[in-house]
């Protein structure tokens, strides 16, 4: 297959492109955390195409994207009030939120559970593109199942050229990780941490549990909350080491193996933040953003485990403070490195 480029500037993009969702084809679309896969939400066959295209595995289920918060009470059996707080405080916005489906959604999307995750992206084209293909818009990261998230149309084109039938590019996005996504069955759980944090949400509807598997691997025998999390993910093609400690500490360790790695013939890069470059002097590194600010490395992290992936060999990383922002870099950086600390 062929796939058509577009710009959000150009005239019919987002008129063509509502027109292939709803015919069941694949758009790839900018959001302001990710760009994703989108397919007709509401038709099996269309969202069985998207596993298909990704490579994603069936048991993984997606997020249904709306552009009109009336949508959900299609969508969802009823709509808890605790849904109504975060929705006025948040949406449109990075939180996604999973309550129990209405009839109307397809198992295809769910991977057959009860719960639908939904979210409202804060951006006017993947709006645009949900109003004109007047459907609910079900959409994965438009990346390869385990890849890095793509967080610009390039990403985009290099993993699903050929096998999608159009991408829109709307220039990078801004957040660069995907949303929060918060369950509201029982106590509200984080699954994946994301720019609106615990506190945030704290805030606004009181206690939230974080689930266990955010920041560990699962344990065999653990209940899977989020079928995504049981997944290899964010996985460049070089190896990941996450260092943590004191700074000293993290540079000492970093130091070390990166000797040890390169006099073994490996090619490594390190990757420092505003506050450590000093300490790597005369050894490759590259600044992925300010410690202080995590949400200035988040929008870094796919972006450069995609570039220095290919290029390096191996890849050492600095663990970070997890709370606020920082629980959704640490989330992400771990998965990528498969948990290999050192
Ligand atoms: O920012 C984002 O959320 C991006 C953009 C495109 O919107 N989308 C995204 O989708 O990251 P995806 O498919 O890569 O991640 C969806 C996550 C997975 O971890 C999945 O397990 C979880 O949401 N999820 C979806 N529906 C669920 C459900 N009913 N119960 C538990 N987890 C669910
Ligand atoms: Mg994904």
């Amino acid at each position: 297959m062929i796939t058509k480029h577009y710009k959000t500037s150009d005239k019919n993009a987002i008129s063509d492109c509502g027109a292939i969702i709803r015919r069941g084809g694949l758009v790839a679309f900018p959001t302001e955390t990710v760009y994703g896969l989108g397919a007709n939400g509401l038709d099996a066959k269309a969202v069985a195409s998207i596993f298909a295209a990704k490579g994603r595995p069936n048991d993984k289920p997606l997020i249904l994207h709306i552009a009109d918060q009336s949508t959900l009470n299609e969508l969802w059996k009823d709509v808890p009030v605790t849904a109504l707080k975060l929705i006025d405080a948040f949406w449109p916005g990075p939180l996604t939120l999973i309550y129990t489906k209405s009839n109307i959604v397809p198992d295809e999307v769910t991977a057959s559970l009860t719960t639908a995750a939904i979210r409202m992206p804060d951006h006017e084209a993947a709006l645009a593109l949900i109003k004109s293909a007047q459907v609910p818009i079900a959409a994965p990261s438009a990346n390869l199942s385990g890849k890095p998230s793509p967080t610009c149309a390039e990403h985009v084109s290099a993993d699903m050229d050929g096998r999608i039938d159009a991408i829109i590019d709307g220039g990078a996005c801004t957040c660069g990780v995907e949303s929060t996504v918060l369950s509201l069955v029982g106590t509200p759980t984080i699954l994946r941490p994301g720019a609106v944090t615990r506190e945030m949400l704290s805030s606004v509807i009181g206690e939230v549990k974080i689930a266990d598997a955010v920041l560990s691997p699962l344990k065999e025998n653990e209940k899977v909350l989020s079928p995504g999390m049981k997944y290899k993910h964010y996985a460049p093609d070089a190896e990941v080491f996450t260092a943590s400690g004191t700074p000293c500490e993290v540079a000492e360790k970093i130091k070390a193996a990166y000797a040890e790695y390169s006099k073994n013939g490996k090619k490594c890069i390190i990757f420092s933040t505003a506050s450590t470059q000093g300490f790597y002097d005369g050894l490759r590194h590259v600044t992925i953003g300010d410690d202080k600010a995590p949400l200035t490395m988040c929008a870094e992290l796919f972006s450069m485990l995609r570039k220095y992936g290919s290029e390096y060999d191996i890849i050492f990383a600095e663990a970070i403070d997890s709370s606020h922002e920082g629980l959704a870099y640490m989330n992400r950086l771990l998965r990528a490195s498969g948990f290999r600390m050192i």
